[in-house]
């Protein structure tokens, strides 16, 4: 094919780059690369003055850094009692409000503001109150909800449009397995009926990456980096979806500046990703190491009683009532800005982040399998099947 005299322009200016320092090949790539700064984010148009409901545990610290960089002016508002294991430094340059959403909104009365992030509800009354709070001046209440809230999985490609959870007794306020879908669903609702010209409502899937507290994404990166023989869940080929916490917020604040409203699934990567490509992509960013997987299928584990999502995490045997569970729909999302990190990116920062936790935290994982499990059921898988 021939290049166009503006892409030889393009490339004899990226190769000058590397010929004025006198280097070659990778190690020129190498040095440009430390050299490079991340790229800056540029400002929006308008100054929002947001308000977080929530904003230290996970996507809150994200959430806020993006809203920064972007120009915006940031309010956080919650208890006091968590404490972000990233960006903490941003904490000085927010607001912070303290109340509990259960008996004590005082904090936010009289407060304006032009945008609501409402992180921390799952209970309709709280997500009513705080929307009648704002609705006066805020022009946009976005609520963080999840693609729990969805009542049949057994479809592959589950879109905005398929039916919720609904509860047999919508005033129940304890969240449990059972509810916590159909509660969701309800705030949902209270959010579009005080915000009817300004409701967006976010569903994530997995939300992973630096900073989560559940360990279960984190799992894989640090299980890996462990190296030996690692257990594969069900087949290579089951699929498996999640959303970085840092493109999950990014797409959040975009979708305010640009008074995006609707409902809209969060979640990635942008095409299918398989149980082999997430697992032998997160190999690519750890040290050389001994290591070999070794795929059980989806009965022996059960026969075994591995579980899925907890033990083994991000997996469910796609099959069933679960056969689309982590097949879902993103192209609503992604048509309206939701941008997906390269994967080696998240695994990459997860694990660095990881290292840096105290070690009696990472001593014992909030979930995945016990390493003194996984050498006893691949012993009887082996065993089993030569
Ligand atoms: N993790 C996932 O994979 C996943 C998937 C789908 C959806 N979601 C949803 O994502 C949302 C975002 O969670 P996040 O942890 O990332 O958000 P976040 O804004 O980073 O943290 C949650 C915040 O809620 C505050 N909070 C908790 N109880 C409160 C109360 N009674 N009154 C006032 N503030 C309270 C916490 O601070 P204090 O403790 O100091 O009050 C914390 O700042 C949640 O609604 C969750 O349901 C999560």
């Amino acid at each position: 094919m021939k290049s166009t005299r503006r892409e030889f322009v393009r490339a004899a200016a990226a190769a000058g780059g590397a010929l004025s320092t006198g280097l070659l090949g990778g190690e020129a790539l190498a040095q440009e690369r430390v050299s490079k700064k991340a790229p800056s984010i540029p400002r929006a148009q308008e100054s929002l003055r947001i308000l977080i409901l929530g904003g230290t545990a996970f996507t809150g610290p994200f959430q806020i850094e993006y809203a920064l960089a972007r120009g915006h002016d940031v309010t956080i508002f919650n208890r006091g009692k968590t404490q972000p294991t990233v960006n903490q430094e941003l904490l000085a340059k927010v607001t912070q409000l303290v109340g509990d959403r259960d008996n004590d909104l005082a904090a936010l009365e009289g407060g304006e503001w032009d945008a609501v992030i409402d992180n921390s509800s799952s209970i309709p009354r709280w997500t009513r109150q705080t929307a009648e709070l704002t609705k006066n001046t805020a022009a946009v209440y976005l609520f963080t909800s999840s693609l729990s809230v969805h009542s049949d999985n057994s479809k592959i490609g589950i879109n905005e449009d398929d039916p919720v959870a609904q509860l047999e007794d919508p005033t129940v306020e304890e969240i449990t397995g059972a509810t916590y879908g159909g509660l969701k669903a309800l705030c949902e609702e209270e959010t579009r009926k005080a915000f009817p010209n300004g409701a967006i409502i976010v569903r994530p899937g997995l939300i992973v990456g630096p900073g989560d507290r559940s360990d279960r994404w984190t799992y894989w990166p640090v299980r890996i980096a462990r190296g030996g023989e690692v257990m594969g869940p069900g087949t290579p080929g089951d699929p498996t979806q999640h959303i970085d916490a840092r493109d999950l917020a990014e797409f959040q604040i975009h979708l305010i500046e640009q008074r995006k409203l609707g409902t809209y699934s969060a979640v990635g990567p942008l095409s299918e990703l398989t149980m082999a490509e997430l697992l032998y992509g997160i190999r690519a960013v750890t040290s050389n190491l001994e290591i070999s997987f070794t795929w059980v299928d989806a009965d022996f584990l059960s026969e075994h009683e591995v579980r899925a999502w907890s033990e083994m995490t991000s997996w469910v045997p796609p099959r069933g009532e679960m056969a689309g569970f982590s097949s879902f729909d993103n192209s609503r999302g992604v048509a309206a800005g939701l941008r997906f990190r390269p994967l080696a990116l998240t695994a990459k920062d997860t694990l660095d982040w990881w290292q840096t936790l105290p070690e009696e935290r990472t001593a014992e994982p909030r979930a995945g399998l016990d390493p003194e499990k996984e050498k006893r059921v691949l012993a009887a898988w082996h065993e089993s099947h030569g």
